[in-house]
């Protein structure tokens, strides 16, 4: 029998999410994980349940192995700067764990070595020989994502271990058609030694039965109930790498990064029991008995949370998962995300450090679609998001009744609660704890606007601009109903935009950070009749069209950079402002005089006539040109560039001449046949 509810909840939670691996910086697609899960977090708080939240780094497997070699540094290098950076960058967007640690800490060495040993101690790990691909280039053997080839279900060109751009199934080592080694393209040999297997065959009845009762997201249920019934494959888990942990029986073979991985949401959880002083406490979240285990996570790694982890935890007796929140994937202008062809959006890069606000963008990730639908993201959509709703809507009517009480009152007036008022808060409030339940977030903030709405209706149906004329007492009562709206609507939104709600609480006349304390329910009490209003603001600004334009630049940009870099053409450089270019001043200057620099390989001294005046101008090109062929012609100049002492003679502009692509390192100054000195150039 299934519950009316399960938040909030009696038992303690523990929120995980998907680990980003420590090999990049955080992009959009990760948000889509760590957004919702934080909101989903902080709601709980608001319904008084006792949750925590952990996460941390993953820094074992080829991903960090793939790009630490890129960067010719160490794997634990790589990892610890990209650490570094998520512990910096989660806080900027108010995302806060209890804990973030690595993979790589002692507590889940520690931790994933007692559960393989349970593990292999109950039966379920034996050796079996594997043929796996080897480069005879690199002499490496090609484990996971130093291996492409094609996917033997879709056919799609795949990773070793991940169909990564066609059907998303978890490949076996050896089984990917046709491989090459991603390094160097080479064909690959084969090569065969003895890797340990996972049992997990053993496991298909209690995964079915798992999976059956498992909450969260359908897609995650639905999918892995399909590929239980498939038919499962024993799971191998170890690897030929030397960045990992090392398998205990056979220590040169490592374990498959997607063991000790998960492994880190347990041992974060001990660490922060740790750093609280109470070591045992994780243990009321990770054995089994009460508490519920919540992993948020994308589409992408359904197969690993729902496959693989339940059977480790079940294997070696640990807490199960209650449940599996998974999210569509996040696409970029309607392509598929790719790092390489420039369909990524930095969060550092190109949204913090453009000034952008990062609650606007923890709105759009949970208001721009429901939870398990793909999020095609583009900056246009993004700006509707802010202008029309935050904006127009939200924003609006709080600057409105609060702008319009403190002007004609300066405190909470005297009033009554309207009744059909009160029914729409505690409609929303249920809405909100049903989308909880639902984990469909969306529905929180799709509730909000619909109270922000009803918040504008009311005001305009009410026109307290006219009854503050002679209706004094009229206009007190409903600007108290105004201002209870803004005060359920400000503890409303604190989940999705945690300092928005900050602001709006002080323009209530509170202490800012307790917003984050106060229960949804309390989005029933009117604030105090008396309490003193300060002068409010606009806590919402609008995306201006040039931010909009020099955002969607910028993105643009990338692309072409990307396809210029695949091409092997050299690449464009960053686009310039037209206000810039105009500051350049070309004009046509005639060659008066030209005389080789005495004793330098390159330089002529030149007079050129530019129109007003005669200068002098010093140019490299003595190597290629005789100075009586430039003399008498006339070349295109740039002439306000500042002065420079080249050989010491002072030069007192450039000439602008242009590469021949067939002989690099040929100039050739551009002739302009005819035109007098001193035309400037359009
Ligand atoms: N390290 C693994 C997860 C291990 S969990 C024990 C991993 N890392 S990741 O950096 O690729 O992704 C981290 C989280 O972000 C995952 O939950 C993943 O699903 C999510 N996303 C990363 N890119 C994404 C999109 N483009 N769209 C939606 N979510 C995606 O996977
Ligand atoms: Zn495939």
């Amino acid at each position: 029998m299934k519950k009316l509810s399960d938040y909030p909840s009696e038992e303690p939670v523990l929120v995980t999410c998907g680990l980003p691996y420590a090999s990049g910086e955080m992009h959009i697609g990760h948000l889509r994980t760590y957004v919702p899960a934080d909101v989903f977090v902080r709601l709980l708080k608001k319904m008084q349940t006792e949750v925590r939240f952990v996460c941390g780094s993953d820094t074992h497997g080829t991903p960090v192995l793939t790009k630490a070699e890129k960067e010719g540094i160490s794997p634990k290098e790589l990892y610890q700067k990209y650490h570094q950076h998520y512990l910096e960058t989660f806080p900027k967007l108010h995302i806060n764990f209890d804990n973030y640690g690595t993979t790589d800490d002692p507590e889940n060495i520690h931790r994933t070595l007692q559960i393989v040993e349970k593990i292999q101690e109950k039966g379920y790990i034996y050796p079996q020989k594997l043929e796996s691909p080897y480069c005879p280039n690199c002499g490496r053997s090609l484990p996971d994502r130093f291996v492409r080839g094609e996917c033997p279900y879709c056919h799609a060109d795949a990773r070793g271990d991940e169909c990564d751009q066609g059907c998303g199934r978890y490949l076996e080592p050896g089984e990917i058609l046709n491989p090459r080694c991603a390094i160097c393209g080479s064909p690959t040999k084969k090569v065969e030694r003895t890797h340990y297997y996972f049992e997990l065959t053993a496991f298909e009845d209690f995964l079915r039965e798992f999976l059956e009762n498992v909450e969260g997201t359908k897609n995650a249920k639905n999918y892995a109930l399909g590929w239980v019934n498939e038919g499962l494959r024993d799971w191998c888990i170890t690897r030929d790498l030397d960045w990992g942990i090392p398998f205990p029986g056979d220590e040169s073979l490592t374990l498959y990064v997607w063991v000790d991985a998960p492994i880190h949401y347990m041992s974060s959880t001990e660490q922060w029991a740790k750093k609280i002083g109470e070591p045992d406490k994780w243990e009321e979240f990770w054995l089994p008995g009460n508490a519920k285990l919540v992993h948020y996570i994308g589409q992408d790694i359904v197969y690993h949370h729902c496959i693989f982890w339940p059977s480790m935890l079940k294997a070696s007796e640990y807490n199960l998962p209650f449940a599996i929140v998974a999210s569509g994937m996040v696409k970029i202008e309607g392509h598929n995300f790719s790092r390489s062809r420039g369909y990524v959006v930095w969060i550092q890069e190109d949204y913090l450090d453009k000034g952008l606000d990062p609650d606007y963008l923890r709105y759009y990730m949970v208001a721009a679609t429901s939870q398990t639908k793909d999020l095609d993201f583009s900056w246009e959509t993004f700006r509707d998001k802010v202008n029309n709703e935050l904006v127009a809507t939200f924003g609006n009517f709080i600057y409105r009744a609060l702008h319009f009480t403190n002007s004609n009152f300066g405190e909470v007036p005297e009033g009554v609660l309207d009744d059909a008022l009160r029914i729409q808060i505690e409609q929303s409030v249920d809405a909100i704890r049903d989308a909880v339940n639902q984990y469909e977030l969306k529905k929180v903030s799709d509730e909000i606007l619909r109270l922000a709405a009803v918040g504008n209706e009311y005001f305009q149906a009410n026109k307290p601009w006219e009854l503050v004329r002679n209706e004094k007492e009229k206009a007190a009562d409903i600007l108290y109903n105004a201002v209870a709206l803004v005060k359920a609507l400000a503890i409303a939104i604190e989940p999705i935009m945690p300092r928005t709600a900050e602001v709006i609480w002080e323009q209530l006349g509170y202490q800012g950070d307790e917003i984050h304390q106060i229960p949804l329910d309390d989005a029933l009490t009117p604030p105090k009749v008396g309490t003193k209003l300060p002068k409010p603001k606009p806590v919402i600004s609008k995306v201006e069209d040039d931010l909009l334009e020099e955002l969607e630049n910028s993105f643009q940009n990338r692309i072409k950079k990307a396809k210029q870099a695949e091409s092997g053409e050299p690449m464009i450089k960053d686009t310039i402002e037209f206000d810039d270019f105009k500051k350049l001043d070309f004009r046509a200057g005639k060659i008066l005089k030209c005389e080789r620099v005495p004793d330098t390989d390159k330089l002529l001294e030149m007079e050129v006539d530019i129109g007003i005046e005669k200068r002098k101008i010093v140019t490299g090109l003595a190597d290629q040109y005789d100075p009586d062929d430039l003399e008498g012609i006339t070349a295109l100049f740039l002439v306000n560039l500042e002065p420079k002492k080249i050989a010491g003679i002072e030069s007192n502009g450039m000439i602008i001449a242009v590469e021949n692509k067939d002989e690099p390192g040929q100039w050739v100054p551009v002739k302009l046949e005819g035109v007098p000195p001193g035309s400037k150039a359009a």
